[in-house]
Parts: C-alpha cells; structure tokens; sequence
C-alpha cells in the first residue's frame, strides 16, 4: 500500500523523510536499510544537523546498505562505503562494527553475496530507504530480477550506467559493469519503506511503480504488494501519477 506525499521540491521532500527517519531512530534498536546516489543526500544531511544540533544519538543504530560496486576497493571515491561514510557514517556517532555494506572488491563476490544475505536474515530492517532509477530499479535489481531474489551480482544496465556516469567524470566507461546488490525480497521484508524520487527523469519509473502493472519488467513494482510504503515525490516526479 502506497501513501503517497508530493512537495514542491527536494527541500521538502528531504524534510518529510527525515520526519519519518526520526520516528525509527527513537526506537531502541533501530535497524535502517539505506541507500546511496543523489536521492537520499538531503535526508541524510537532515540527520547530520539534527546529531549535531540535538544530539540524536545513532550509537544503538544497526545499517545495511542496499548495494556496493563490484571491482572498486572500499576507499575508491566512487564506492558506496566511500559516499556512505562521508555523507552520513563519519558525521553521526553510529559504530563502525554496526555498519553493514557489501564488500566489492573480493575474491569470491558469490561468497560475499551469500554472507551479507545470512546477516541480514539475523535482523528486521525498521526502515529501509529506497531512491528508483529511470528503469524501475530498486537497488541494483534491474528489470527482470525475478520478485524472488536475495542477495546477488547484478550486471548493471546500460541506461543505469549511463546515469551514474555524472559520478564518473561523465564517462560512461568507468562506471562498473556489476554490482552486489540486496535481493527483492530482503527490501520487501522491511517493516517500512520510504522511497524518495525527484525530477522529471523519474516520472515514468515512478508510474510504474505505482500504477503499472506489477511486473518483473518494473522492479520497483514489486512495492506494490507491500503493507507501508510511503512514497516522497517533488511535483515532477509525480507529474505522470497525478495525471
Ligand atoms: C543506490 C541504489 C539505487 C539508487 C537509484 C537512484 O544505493 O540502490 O537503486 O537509489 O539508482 O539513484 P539516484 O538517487 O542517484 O537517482
């Protein structure tokens, strides 16, 4: 079930995550699913002036990252535990051992699919948060991802790479071809989902989410079938629903 809350731009959108963030983080153990890329910066940097200026305490706070790049070292500056750790980790007092992110640069990346799927499998996630690429992805479980999926390497679509290529000097080449990623069902099994999506790019996978039908070739879709999703859209985002 969807509920649904348009705001005139990110600002507001960011505002009304963080509005729902709170709540979690006052629960005693509060386990959070998170997720990288542009859309859940101004939430996280939400949470940063809130530590700082209230004093919210993250040091009971468990994490798990939705996804890493496969082939970049953890301090390369495009991993996922690179953004992770200066967006939100290094500016909250969350412990170090109570961040979950896949490892990317491995020997056996099937190996670590299959360890981070058991670790998560010890943990209820209170809150996962959720951004959705222009093909419908959540997570990297690009279309096709059957609704059934845990832990996986995820070959990367084109379109995906293309847009993430602004994080790569625009070089579409330098963008990894996989990626490690939580499987459909590890996002489903979150008590409470927010997905943050703004801009004009969005509007169609949005659609799909929402109204399309329920699909492999959406992802996000799966969402459709979950008890509390709330969904944050800018006015252009939601430009294709509220038609
Ligand atoms: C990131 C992730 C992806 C992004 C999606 C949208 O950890 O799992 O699914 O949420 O690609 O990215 P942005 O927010 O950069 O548009």
């Amino acid at each position: 079930m969807f509920n649904i809350i348009i705001k005139e731009n990110y600002a507001q959108v960011s505002s009304e995550a963080f509005r729902i963030m709170r709540e979690t983080i006052r629960k005693e153990n509060p386990v959070l699913g998170l997720a990288t890329g542009s859309s859940p910066i101004g939430l996280y940097k939400k949470m940063i002036a809130d530590h700082n200026t209230n004093g919210t305490s993250y040091k009971n706070v468990t994490t798990f990252n939705l996804d890493e790049y496969i082939g970049l070292p953890k301090n390369h500056d495009q991993s996922y535990w690179t953004f992770m750790h200066e967006n939100l980790f290094d500016n909250i007092n969350v412990k170090e051992e109570n961040i979950h992110i896949p490892e990317g640069d491995v020997e056996d990346e099937e190996a670590e699919c299959q360890k981070y799927e058991e670790l998560l499998n010890q943990y209820e996630i209170d809150l996962q948060i959720l951004g959705i690429g222009t093909d419908g992805h959540i997570g990297f479980n690009e279309p096709g991802t059957p609704f059934d999926s845990v832990t996986h390497i995820a070959e990367l679509e084109e379109q995906t790479r293309t847009d993430n290529a602004r994080f790569f000097d625009d070089d579409i080449e330098a963008v990894p071809t996989h990626a490690i990623t939580m499987g459909l069902v590890s996002i489903m099994r979150a008590k409470k989902i927010i997905v943050i999506a703004t801009g004009e790019n969005k509007a169609d996978a949005v659609y799909g989410m929402i109204k399309g039908e329920k699909s492999v070739d959406c992802p996000a879709s799966i969402l459709q079938d979950h008890p509390d999703v709330t969904v944050i859209l800018d006015t252009k985002a939601a430009s294709k629903v509220e038609a």
